[in-house]
C-alpha cells in the first residue's frame, strides 16, 4: 500500500515538472525511439509521447489525422512516405539552420519536398542470413537477387509487406529501378513462391532470421549487426547487380498542436549528439549530420553497389499507391 502510495506521488511529481509535451511517431527500432525520448526528456523537462509505427503505418494515421491532428513529429521511417507525406500536404515546410551541417543526401531529401522533410539517416537495402540454418539445409549464401528465385530457398525467405512497411516499398521500388517495372513484377511474382510471410514490420524478417526461424530475409542491412551483437548468427550482404539505400526522414505534421515544442525536438535531432544516441541504442544507418561519429558498424557505403534511387519520383504519391496496389493485386493474391 506504501508502495503503491510512493509510486503515485512520485508520478504526481513527474508530471507536474513537464514544461511541455510533444507527440512523436517513431519509425525506428524501439531501443532508439526510447534512448531519444528519455534523454530529451531528462535534458528538457519536454515530455515525449512516443508511438511507434511502420513508415506506412505512419503515413495511414497522418492521412487519418489530417483534420485533427494529434500528432506533432514523424521521426524515422523510409524517406518515400515522408515525400508522399510532404505532397500531401500533411507536413509543416520548416527551413532548419542546421541544414548546412547536413550531407547532401539529406539536403537532397528537404529541398524536394520543399522543406517538408529532411533526411536525419541513411541505410543500404540487402539480405540478412543465417549461416547456420544455410549450412543446415545445404543451401549457398544467397549473392544476388537472382539467386532469391531458386527452389531450393522456397518457404525459407521473409520479406515485410509494402502497405505498412517501408523496407517492403524501397525493395519494390529499387528492382523496377534496376529492372523495369515488368521485369521487376515477374522477379516479385517468382520470389513469392519463396516467401514464407509476408510481415508487417520491415525489421521483423531479419529477427526471425537471427533466430533462426527462417534462412533469409530482404531487409536493411544495417539492421544486421544488433542482432549479431545478442549472439544470434546472422550475416548480411548486399546483392550482386545493385541495391537502394533509404533515406530515412522527420517531418512536423501540419496543424501540429504542440508546434514550438516540435520544432525544438525536430531540432534537438538533427543535432550530432541527438544522431549518435542511434549507435549508443544498436542502431546503425549512416546518420545525416556530418559532425556526428561513424560507429564501425555502419555499413560502408563505399563498397556497396547502389543504383541512383529516384527519391522524388518513387515518393510521389500516384507511383507509391500504384505500385504497392500493383504488387497487392499481381503478386500478393497469387497462391504459393
Ligand atoms: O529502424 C530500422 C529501420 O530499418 C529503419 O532504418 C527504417 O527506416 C525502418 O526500419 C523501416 O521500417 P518499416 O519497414 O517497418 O517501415
Amino acid at each position: 500500500m506504501k508502495k503503491t502510495l510512493l509510486a503515485a506521488v512520485l508520478a504526481i511529481g513527474t508530471t507536474a515538472a513537464w514544461s511541455q509535451q510533444v507527440n512523436v511517431i517513431c519509425s525506428v527500432q524501439a531501443e532508439w525511439c526510447n534512448m531519444l525520448s528519455t534523454v530529451y526528456a531528462r535534458t528538457t523537462g519536454v515530455k515525449v509521447n512516443m508511438s511507434l509505427r511502420g513508415s506506412g503505418e505512419a503515413l495511414a494515421q497522418l492521412i487519418a489525422e489530417k483534420d485533427n491532428p494529434k500528432t506533432d513529429v514523424w521521426f524515422g521511417g523510409t524517406g518515400d512516405p515522408h515525400l508522399q507525406a510532404a505532397e500531401q500536404g500533411l507536413t509543416l515546410e520548416y527551413k532548419s539552420a542546421s541544414l548546412p551541417q547536413l550531407h547532401e543526401w539529406a539536403q537532397q531529401q528537404a529541398r524536394q519536398a520543399g522543406y517538408k522533410t529532411v533526411g536525419i539517416y541513411s541505410g543500404p537495402l540487402g539480405f540478412g542470413y543465417n549461416p547456420e540454418l544455410l549450412a543446415k539445409k545445404k543451401l549457398p549464401v544467397p549473392k544476388a537477387w537472382a539467386d532469391l528465385l531458386k527452389p531450393g530457398y522456397k518457404g525459407d525467405i521473409q520479406v515485410a509487406n509494402p502497405a505498412s512497411s517501408g523496407t517492403a516499398y524501397t525493395m519494390i521500388a529499387t528492382l523496377v529501378q534496376l529492372m523495369g517495372e515488368d521485369k521487376a513484377f515477374d522477379y516479385l511474382k517468382g520470389l513469392h513462391k519463396n516467401v514464407s510471410q509476408y510481415t508487417r514490420s520491415g525489421t521483423a524478417p531479419i529477427k526471425a532470421v537471427a533466430r533462426g526461424e527462417t534462412a533469409v530475409s530482404i531487409s536493411f542491412v544495417h539492421d544486421g549487426p544488433q542482432e549479431k551483437m545478442a549472439g544470434f548468427p546472422l550475416e548480411t550482404i548486399t546483392p550482386a547487380e545493385g541495391t537502394g539505400a533509404e533515406i530515412g526522414s522527420m517531418s512536423i505534421v501540419k496543424g501540429a498542436r504542440n508546434l514550438e515544442a516540435a520544432k525544438k525536438f525536430y531540432e534537438f535531432c538533427l543535432t550530432p549528439g541527438a544522431q549518435e544516441l542511434a549507435a549508443a541504442a544498436k542502431q546503425f544507418q549512416l546518420p545525416s549530420n556530418k559532425a556526428a561519429k561513424v560507429d564501425a558498424n555502419v555499413p560502408d557505403f563505399r563498397k556497396i553497389k547502389l543504383i541512383n534511387y529516384d527519391y522524388a519520383k518513387y515518393g510521389a504519391s500516384t507511383e507509391r499507391k500504384r505500385l504497392i496496389a500493383r504488387w497487392e493485386k499481381e503478386v500478393n493474391s497469387l497462391p504459393r
